[in-house]
């Protein structure tokens, strides 16, 4: 994980980095640090904390110069502290380097240097690269990089830079997400693009092997292995810097929450032909015909991602009639899935760059399966890796909890559904017609239950100091519980457990008892009535339930405490209403508790280890 910045220019570097490392601070919070050379001499400043701890530090002695690199952690190796902060620096003092990934093989290269008499500061794995770096350093910059990236095993995204060569820094990318923003006469590095948006909108994304060395005047991108010079395509972001930003709102997560009505037109947009009322897919590889071959799909993705992959088995296997497994990617090349010819295997991602999701899309490339993947961001790895892309378009998400991501991501579900369907034959034009209508629809019917937050603050208001809660469903149901329950553990830190309504009988009925909070989501026409049972057996055990339902479902008003009630939508599109009262349940629960709702603890944004 880690957020990495650098600045290459004739501006003051201090504000910029850390004002960079604030639109990283989702990668990791544990600890932040800088480095500055100020032509002559590198100095750094670095703390346990959040970047207000390191800004507070600069305040009372900041570093000149401009020419830096800057980080933000989340903990792997080393706890957090001062010490096992970035940047690392070298015994002279004269090297100094910020690191994204994990060294596979530090302990075997701390032993050699131990043995050669250098002396480590910090418990990181980070800490060998930069002592590799002083001995393999003679008079060429570039040079000892490419040896040591040579001896170095495993996942690095690296700033690097010396007092030796005050005029240049060095980029590498190997496994970890890093971009090079370019400027006028100043130039950037980034783990990621909202870190650079304020000063261009001009990057490369470097790919895995690449070394960029960026002087204040030119960006020379080359490969690990050869000092040739090679081409990497400048890209133009669209994102506005707002769009990155708060923009008024209290938190990224409420913010995200109320920018779904957009993201999801924009999932849409270009990707429905509203005169043959049908999808289309113009960047598609796989054509119709492709399509119509498929006879297997896995979906690989993690937390929020693989829910929504949950739904995305049910909308394949109702509209397409293609089986799908939906695997934990964590989980997936360890159980050694079978792969028969005409696998597909879709890979779901809101950052393109989580490791387990991109181990298990390799797996099943090794296996011969094509890879589709859905992500929200260009050029990531995962784009990157697959053999086809489905972006969802979604727009940057920086709170640590996913809302927009997922609802996006079930739009892409749906698209990717009838898409199949069409190619397989599967869904008479009539259908098809009335489910794209009743999709478009989506975005205002979100729009709709987000003018009626209030309502689901008080409730959430009233479930803040529970210690336990549980949420029931089934079918489809059953699976946006599942992202319920996720969303308000991680940012409420309230336990909390998604059941299958039928399943509790089978056990976990016996932790129901007099006052036991529960949420009940019934939204498929089909199992409502089971549904109303199993809230009755939960209310016989003294339950107190809140049920989310579709307006005009008034049976279930008598079975319930409270009651929330959603557009009217076809069965399979009740996901994308059902889950918005849930993530506002979870955000106003956190900001009640007086919790970090953007940054909650132990967690990262983007996790780029397995
Ligand atoms: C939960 C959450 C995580 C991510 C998961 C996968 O709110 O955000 O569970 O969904 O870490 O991340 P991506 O989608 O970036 O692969």
């Amino acid at each position: 994980m880690c957020g990495i910045m650098g600045y290459i220019g004739n501006r003051e570097a201090q504000p910029i980095l850390i004002n960079g490392l604030r639109k990283l601070e989702y990668r990791g919070y544990d600890s932040a640090g800088i480095a500055i050379c100020d032509g002559a001499t590198i100095g750094i400043r670095k703390a346990k904390g959040r970047i207000d701890v390191l800004e507070s530090q600069t305040q009372k002695s900041g570093l000149q110069g401009s020419i830096g690199i800057g980080h933000t952690r989340w903990a792997t190796h080393g706890r957090p502290s001062d010490e096992n902060s970035h940047p690392h620096f070298d015994q002279s003092g004269k090297f100094s380097i910020v690191h994204n990934g994990i060294i596979e093989n530090y302990l075997d290269l701390k032993q050699e240097l131990i043995e050669k008499g250098v002396t480590f500061t910090s418990e990181t794995d980070t800490e060998v690269i930069v002592h590799l770096l002083a001995q393999e350093y003679d008079n060429n910059l570039v040079a000892a990089v490419q040896k040591v990236a040579g001896k170095i095993r495993g996942a690095f995204a690296l700033g690097v830079m010396t007092e030796h060569e005050p005029d240049k820094l060095i980029a590498v990318r190997m496994a970890s997400p890093l971009i090079i923003g370019v400027g006028e006469n100043e130039n950037f590095i980034g783990s990621d693009i909202p870190a650079i948006l304020e000063h261009t909108r001009y990057v490369y994304v470097l790919e895995d092997g690449d070394l960029a060395v960026l002087t204040r005047d030119s960006v020379h991108v080359m490969r690990l292995d050869t000092t040739e010079p090679i081409e990497r395509e400048l890209m133009r972001i669209e994102w506005d810097k707002e769009q990155a930003e708060k923009d008024g709102f209290a938190h990224y997560m409420q913010k995200e929450i109320y920018e779904q009505p957009r993201a999801l037109r924009n999932t849409m947009t270009g990707r429905i032909d509203a005169t043959q009322q049908k999808v289309v897919f113009p960047n598609l590889q796989l054509s119709e015909t492709g399509a119509k071959r498929v006879e297997k799909i896995y979906i690989v993705a993690c937390g929020t991602a693989y829910h929504a992959g949950l739904i995305g088995k049910h909308v394949i296997e109702r509209l397409a009639q293609i089986p799908v497994e939906v695997d934990v990617a964590s989980e997936f090349r360890y159980r050694r899935p079978l792969f028969h010819p005409n696998t597909l295997t879709i890979a779901v991602s809101q950052s393109g760059e989580t490791a387990d999701t991109l181990a298990a899309m390799r797996e099943a490339k090794r296996n011969g399966s094509a890879v589709l993947a859905i992500t929200n961001v260009v050029g990531s790895s995962i784009a990157r890796d697959a053999d086809d892309v489905i972006t969802t378009n979604a727009g940057p998400e920086i709170a640590v909890a996913s809302t927009k991501a997922y609802t996006s991501q079930l739009i892409a579900f749906y698209l990717l559904g009838i898409y199949l369907a069409q190619a397989k034959g599967t869904l008479d034009a009539g259908t098809r017609a009335s489910l794209l209508r009743q999709l478009v629809a989506l975005p205002d019917q979100v729009e709709h239950i987000l003018a009626h937050a209030d309502e689901i603050r008080h409730f959430a208001e009233s479930i803040k100091d529970e210690q336990h809660l549980f949420f029931i469903g089934r079918g489809l149901d059953h699976a946006v519980s599942m992202e319920g329950s996720l969303k308000l553990k991680e940012i409420s830190y309230i336990h909390s457990e998604a059941y299958a309504a039928g399943e509790l009988k089978h056990g976990t009925l016996a932790l129901i008892e007099e006052g036991t909070r529960v949420i009940a989501l019934a939204t498929q026409d089909e199992l409502h009535e089971k549904m109303i049972s199993n809230i009755t057996e939960v209310k016989a055990r003294g339950a107190k339930v809140l049920g989310i339902t579709l307006d005009g479902h008034v049976e279930l008003h008598r079975s319930v405490d409270d009651v929330c009630l959603i557009p009217q939508t076809d069965a399979l599109f009740t996901p994308v209403v059902g889950v918005i009262p849930l993530q506002l349940i979870s955000y106003y629960t956190s900001v009640a508790l007086g919790n970090d709702v953007d940054r909650p603890r132990n967690l990262a944004k983007s996790v780029t280890v397995e």
